[in-house]
């Protein structure tokens, strides 16, 4: 068994990991912590949890959940998340962190778009990023697991192939993509609350939003060249799910074949990833609840447009399903272990 700990196990990720967790084979909640000055049974977050006097959600302190884990789950917001990651890290653990504290490589760029100092730069370069359809051999063996975030989960899953088979014009990238509620964390803000959200859609730091430079990163990764990307995040009026639209130049010579056969060779094997085929578009009720991203794309002939939907549970595969399966492939489980919903 793999002894797990969860910290921030309060907040919308931290619950989706318990119930994750609460059900995989090989390994076992030993130990959940918030800022919460009590120690309170986990049935309070997750009704549905067994009744387990050890399983119980108690105030943070390092040396207690070192002692009983082998791996932990960071739930925290950036900056706590990097400060309590080296801890973790300097104590010989499978570190996976969920917060944006670890996926950009560039420590300067990290500070310019979160405005902030980087609070573990020295182990920055030890961080693998964590998207397994990109990353899986170097995961098997990192214990610093930079889990992406949900936005760049939806959007790099979708341009990966097409960046790799040279398909489109890597200068045409626009990204429009909207996200439920729950991206944002269980804090309330003015923006986030009930009646700014209900019955009501809004585009949000366009071109400003801190998940750019992590798109861009592993876009160029994969084009072996800098991307700038447009980013148009927009807010849905429902708790969760991102919908992304893609909408691309292809290259001369590139057609609706050979985007499939793309999509299909570099996706035929992934275990989370359902390509659908051209003009079949997923819907998020698809994906809400699972650990997939479904895919589907239209070319248009006449002028030479290529439009790419994507859908993911930005709280599974866009964070604690993926954090999971990453998990997986580090711990050498089957990597759709406590991910099965069939
Ligand atoms: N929500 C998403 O869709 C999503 C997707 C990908 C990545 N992420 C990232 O994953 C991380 C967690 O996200 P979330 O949505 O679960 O956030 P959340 O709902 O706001 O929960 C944050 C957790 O951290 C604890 N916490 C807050 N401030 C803290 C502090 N200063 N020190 C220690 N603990 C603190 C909170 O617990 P108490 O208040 O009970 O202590 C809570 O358990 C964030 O970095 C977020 O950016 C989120």
């Amino acid at each position: 068994m793999l002894r797990c700990g969860i910290v921030g196990a309060t907040g919308y990720t931290g619950i989706e990991l318990i119930k994750i967790l609460g059900r995989h084979t090989y390994a076992q909640l030993s130990a959940l912590t918030s800022r919460q000055p009590k120690p309170f049974p986990v049935r309070q977050l997750v009704p549905e949890a067994p009744e387990d006097p050890d399983v119980v959600v108690r105030p943070f302190n390092f040396s207690e959940v070192r002692d009983a884990v082998d791996a932990v789950f960071l739930c925290l917001p950036h900056t706590e998340a990097a400060r309590t990651a080296a801890k973790f890290y300097r104590a010989g653990k499978i570190v996976i962190d969920l917060s944006a504290d670890f996926r950009l490589k560039s420590a300067r760029l990290y500070e310019a778009w979160y405005g902030v100092r980087h609070a573990a730069k020295n182990i920055l370069g030890r961080a693998v990023y964590g998207l397994p359809e990109m990353n899986r051999e170097a995961i098997r063996s990192a214990d610093l697991i930079a889990n992406p975030g949900c936005y760049p989960t939806g959007a790099v899953i979708g341009l990966y192939p097409l960046l790799k088979r040279r398909l489109i014009d890597p200068d045409s990238i626009v990204i429009d993509a909207k996200s439920g509620v729950t991206g944002a964390g269980k804090r309330l803000s003015p923006h986030t609350q009930f009646c700014a959200v209900d019955e009501n859609f809004y585009a949000y730091k366009v071109n400003r939003h801190q998940h750019m430079p992590e798109i861009e990163q592993a876009l160029g990764k994969a084009a072996g060249r800098r991307i700038a990307v447009t980013f148009v995040p927009h807010l849905l009026p429902m708790k969760r799910g991102i919908m992304t639209a893609l909408y691309l130049k292809v290259r001369k010579g590139a057609g609706a074949p050979q985007i499939a056969r793309a999509f299909g060779e570099c996706y035929g094997e992934e275990p989370f990833v359902r390509f659908r085929g051209e003009g079949q578009f997923p819907a998020l009720a698809d994906v809400q609840g699972t650990n997939f991203c479904d895919v589907g794309f239209s070319l248009e002939k006449r002028n030479g447009r290529l439009i790419v939907i994507t859908a993911i549970d930005n709280l599974l595969k866009g964070a604690s399903g993926q954090a999971v399966q990453n998990m997986n492939i580090r711990a050498g489980f089957p990597e759709h272990e406590g991910l099965k919903v069939w």
